[in-house]
């Protein structure tokens, strides 16, 4: 039987990340739900989704994915923010979080050519014309270009004014999805990135159309807000990024402003590191984080199929770790963290890493719990 944890000091110990205090060490990862309304605009049923984990006990939730451009738009109901109308709805979501002592965050995302032109409606962006090998293969009319230097300079611009308008809804941390194969990550991976200009070639051009998106955010925001970046620490393709490659692209996200990294791994064509399944254990993938650790002076955080506080504060102490995501399991069980300080540890409704929730591949219209119904119906 699972008993409450005793070694709480290290996760519950609030952190501070630039001048934003957050409670506790327990993040929960941007999911994109689909739960938004259709036009992109916050819904109750997400306003109600992450009050039940912020009202869990979870520190500091990323809320989103949120597209900063209509051309990056995942589906009908993926969350938006390319236009001040989002505003009013982001702010309800950003006090909801913040009433039950929860950090409210967001990640802004691009998807590149991880896109499908049937749905964008607009050509799809990359920094070099190679298609994706799984999005090219669900769409006919699917086709990518190359950005020209305007395309680079209107993107990192959206970045820029989806991060004001989320901090004029009162967000405290700002996430930019440079993981996970979006457009970001295919600038830093040379796997994806052939251009011959001052953004491809080198690491460090690789890196620039994202130093020079926090270096612009940082000057309009100043210190209001925290700024996060997730990354891809290894892609798993032949060709794509490994940890190491990091050594040298860290220390020019912290010059541009970066407070906190977001360790995660994998592309859409290897998701099943993204969001694993129960095959590869608990702890997948903590050591890249604690290798990535090594590299830079901000707070680490690691992800994936970490399923309890009790591991969390494990990592945590062993300082494998700053911060612990736990995306499914929250969703499972969005109490978990306050369970699991009680004797109602024994009550937590377990996530079974059944992928039930990739609502994409089950036909779902929105994100469905196996385990959880009621994520899917209020
Ligand atoms: C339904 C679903 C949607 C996701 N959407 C996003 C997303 O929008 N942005 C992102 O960075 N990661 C996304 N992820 C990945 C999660 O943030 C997380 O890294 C992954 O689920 C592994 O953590 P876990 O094992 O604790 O769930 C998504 C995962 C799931 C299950």
């Amino acid at each position: 039987m699972q008993q409450k944890i005793n070694d709480t000091k290290t996760v519950l110990q609030p952190l501070a990340v630039n001048q934003i205090t957050l409670p506790n060490r327990i993040v929960f990862p941007a999911i994109q739900t689909n739960y938004a309304n259709s036009d992109g605009s916050v819904s109750d049923k997400l306003i109600n989704f992450y009050a039940q984990i912020a009202k869990g006990g979870c520190g500091l939730i990323f809320t989103g994915s949120a597209s900063v451009s209509p051309d990056s738009v995942h589906s009908e109901r993926t969350m938006q923010i390319h236009s001040d109308k989002f505003i009013p709805g982001l702010e309800k979501l950003f006090t909801k979080i913040t009433q039950f002592g929860c950090v409210p965050g967001i990640q802004l995302m691009h998807a590149g050519r991880q896109a499908l032109r049937s749905v964008t409606g607009h050509d799809l962006l990359a920094p070099s014309a190679i298609p994706c090998p799984v999005h090219s293969k669900l769409d006919p009319t699917y086709k990518v270009r190359e950005m020209t230097l305007a395309d680079i300079k209107r993107v990192q611009n959206n970045f820029v004014a989806a991060a004001v308008r989320a901090a004029h809804a009162g967000v405290k941390v700002i996430e930019i999805h440079a993981a996970h194969g979006y457009l970001l990550n295919e600038f830093l991976s040379p796997y994806t990135n052939h251009r011959s200009d001052q953004y491809g070639r080198s690491t460090l051009n690789r890196v620039r159309i994202i130093t020079e998106i926090l270096t612009e955010i940082r000057n309009k925001l100043q210190q209001k807000v925290a700024i996060s970046v997730r990354i891809s620490a290894n892609e798993f393709i032949e060709g794509g990024l490994v940890p190491e490659n990091f050594q040298d692209i860290i220390p020019c996200l912290e010059n541009a402003g970066m407070d906190l990294l977001n360790v995660s791994v994998g592309t859409v064509e290897t998701v099943n590191k993204v969001i694993p399944n129960s095959s590869l254990g608990e702890t997948p993938f903590v050591d890249i984080a604690t290798k990535i650790k090594n590299f830079t002076k901000v707070p680490v955080c690691t992800v994936g199929s970490i399923a309890s506080l009790k591991t969390a504060a494990a990592i945590i102490s062993a300082k494998k770790a700053d911060l612990v995501a736990i995306g499914r399991s929250q969703v499972a069980d969005p109490a978990l963290v306050n369970k699991s300080l009680t004797d109602d540890v024994a009550k937590i409704t377990k996530c079974l890493k059944c992928n039930k929730c990739l609502y994409w591949n089950t036909g779902d219209k929105d994100m469905h719990c196996f385990v959880n119904h009621s994520v899917s119906t209020k």
